[in-house]
């Protein structure tokens, strides 16, 4: 456990778009052209109404003006936590480049076109996962699962409709923070807060 790691790839000078959405898009192009692995692997947390924070890994599926799209089960334990509390934190982590980006905003379903769109693309066996898994609920065992899988082979021989109760997110940012790993852990911190319709940039200590 006594590993010390000198961060020294890189370094953030100033803030180089007025808009956090352009800085986040050149940040994400890297790390997909330095080979980060699965560079849109972001952790999304959400919380509770008791105020219990959950954390898990998702993946971001497009890059919007607005903000980013993932897609999940809207009954999993996710999906309950955002229709109570939208407010959703992201964490991209680009090890090759020594990077993390936080995001901070509000979760909202995406039109149901949209969704239908993805869900046409995905594997066969994505979408037909999507049916048999009622994601973060109890099962009795993986056995009840796999029927649940031949369940839905049958019901859909041909095309697969998207389950209603599965789509996209648009989480529409109200902060984000970009973290350039340092000598030292004299890391960069440069960090946009919306303010209306603008963005206040600020650097913040490491
Ligand atoms: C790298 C990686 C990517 C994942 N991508 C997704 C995803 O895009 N959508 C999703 O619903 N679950 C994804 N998962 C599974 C989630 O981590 C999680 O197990 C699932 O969404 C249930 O979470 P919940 O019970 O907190 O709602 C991914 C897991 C990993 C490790």
């Amino acid at each position: 456990m006594d590993q010390r790691y000198d961060f020294k790839k890189g370094k953030l000078e100033g803030f180089k778009h007025e808009d956090p959405m352009l800085f986040f898009k050149e940040w994400y192009q890297e790390a997909h052209e330095h080979d980060c692995a699965d560079p849109h692997a972001v952790v999304l947390s959400t919380v509770s109404t008791d105020g219990q924070p959950s954390s898990r890994m998702v993946y971001m599926r497009e890059m919007l003006e607005e903000g980013i799209i993932i897609y999940t089960n809207y009954l999993s334990k996710k999906g309950g936590n955002i229709l109570k509390n939208p407010k959703v934190a992201a964490l991209f982590y680009w090890d090759c480049v020594e990077r993390q980006v936080r995001i901070e905003g509000v979760a909202e379903k995406v039109d149901k076109s949209i969704s239908d769109d993805y869900f046409a693309n995905r594997p066969r066996i994505s979408q037909i996962g999507a049916w048999a898994s009622e994601q973060s609920s109890e099962i009795d065992s993986r056995e009840t699962l796999e029927e649940r899988v031949k369940h839905f082979e049958n019901k859909f021989p041909n095309e697969v409709p998207r389950p209603p109760h599965w789509g996209g997110y648009l989480i529409k940012p109200h902060y984000f923070e970009f973290w350039q790993g340092r000598l030292g852990r004299l890391h960069d911190r440069l960090c946009y807060t919306k303010d209306g319709n603008d963005w206040r940039k600020s650097r913040i200590a490491p």
